[in-house]
């Protein structure tokens, strides 16, 4: 007779799914029995001591205001993915969090190689002149300052949790047409830092403002807009700006995004958030497919574009781009352009078995004098 508690303690295996046939039953192994006090022990010293080495390799300085000797790794860059990934976010309520932004700022040189330019271009798979142009792509110094951006996003006090935030809007000022050459002989530097942050119906708006200077000239800015869901804030809904465009008045080009786009991206810029290199990844983050990098796709458009068509890369001017929805890889895609005086309005629509969905709106305008 076999007692009801041995019946528990055994696994039955059918040999035939169809028929069972043959009933084998073994016998479950005890866990305590396959662990001694040695090997208790050894987990018991192991696992904390683990812990406390990420903890260490992952640290990250705590001041507010940070200056590195040298430009952001990949190693830092993955660090900056485990902490984000571990992030406690403040405990505050949403109006005291806003209200108690902090200021963190990081600075750093601009290293780029001019392999890794050569390779950005590549990718871009643009128009023809794109090497000789001795005006850098305008989203490049994103590329260069992703990991410095990510470094803001990702310090100990950063009030906010990154991974499920949404990005809303980036707005690029030139104020100087950034040459090549001034990368290659080492002139530009970086500092990140938290921008504005407030709050709105569905949560809470930050900004990351990016700024390059060349010596002590500022040449370039980018502020990132995020969205961190909150549930009822009690206010009201963000203003976008609108940048419709007259589709009597435009001229329009389409190119095409591979399944592979976004790990492309996350190798020349660092940005190897799981949303974009696979569609597994991408799933666990709650997205069908995996997602094009929204900047990444901005400047693909402007490559594919005429020189001086989409944005007039010889004079100062603010590109304010609204990513409007995610796009999914790969894509189809069809950029519509509508000339003005002051400069142009563009939209990045995704053309699916005949549907158009546009996921991206935008506009290129000279800065007034
Ligand atoms: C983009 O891909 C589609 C097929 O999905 C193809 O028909 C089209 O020619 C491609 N367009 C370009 C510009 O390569
Ligand atoms: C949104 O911004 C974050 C942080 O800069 C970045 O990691 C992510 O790739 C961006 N997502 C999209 C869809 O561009």
């Amino acid at each position: 007779m076999i007692d009801q508690q041995s019946i528990s303690r055994r696994l039955r295996v059918y040999t035939c799914h169809i028929q069972p046939v043959v009933v084998i039953e073994r016998e479950l192994v005890g866990h305590q029995d396959t662990m001694g006090v040695v090997e208790s022990t050894m987990l018991a010293v192991a696992i904390p001591s683990t812990m406390a080495l990420i903890y260490s390799w992952i640290s990250f300085p705590s001041h507010l205001m940070i200056k590195l000797d040298g430009a952001t790794s990949l190693t830092d860059v993955i660090k900056a993915y485990v902490r984000l990934l571990i992030k406690v976010p403040s405990s505050l309520p949403a109006a005291k969090l806003v209200e108690n932004f902090p200021v963190i700022e990081i600075q750093a040189p601009v290293v780029g190689e001019t392999s890794h330019l050569d390779n950005y271009i590549k990718e871009l798979n643009g128009r023809s002149d794109l090497m000789s142009d001795e005006i850098l792509p305008p989203f490049y110094l994103n590329a260069l300052t992703g990991g410095l951006q990510l470094l803001v996003m990702s310090h100990p006090l950063f009030p906010i949790r990154l991974l499920g935030a949404v990005n809303i809007s980036n707005k690029v000022t030139i104020h100087v047409p950034v040459k090549k050459q001034w990368l290659k002989d080492g002139e530009l530097t970086a500092t990140s830092r938290c921008g504005e942050a407030c709050l709105v119906r569905q949560g809470i708006e930050f900004d990351v403002v990016t700024n390059v200077y060349r010596k002590d000239t500022l040449v370039w800015t980018m502020v990132f807009r995020s969205l961190a869901f909150v549930k009822n804030t009690g206010a009201p809904s963000s203003v976008r700006e609108k940048h419709e465009i007259d589709p009597d008045q435009v001229k329009s080009f389409v190119f095409n995004l591979t399944q592979n786009a976004g790990r492309i991206y996350a190798k020349i810029g660092y940005d190897i958030n799981p949303i974009h290199v696979s569609d597994l990844s991408a799933k666990l983050f709650g997205f069908p497919r995996a997602l094009a990098h929204g900047v990444w796709v901005v400047a693909q458009a402007e490559a594919h574009s005429e020189r001086n068509d989409i944005i007039d890369r010889d004079s100062p001017q603010v590109i304010h781009t609204v990513f409007k929805k995610p796009t999914f890889l790969p894509a189809n895609v069809c950029v519509k352009v509508q000339k003005r005086d002051d400069g142009s309005y563009f939209t990045v629509e995704t053309v699916d078995k005949e549907r158009a969905t546009i996921v991206i709106e935008g506009s290129s305008l000279q800065i007034e004098k």
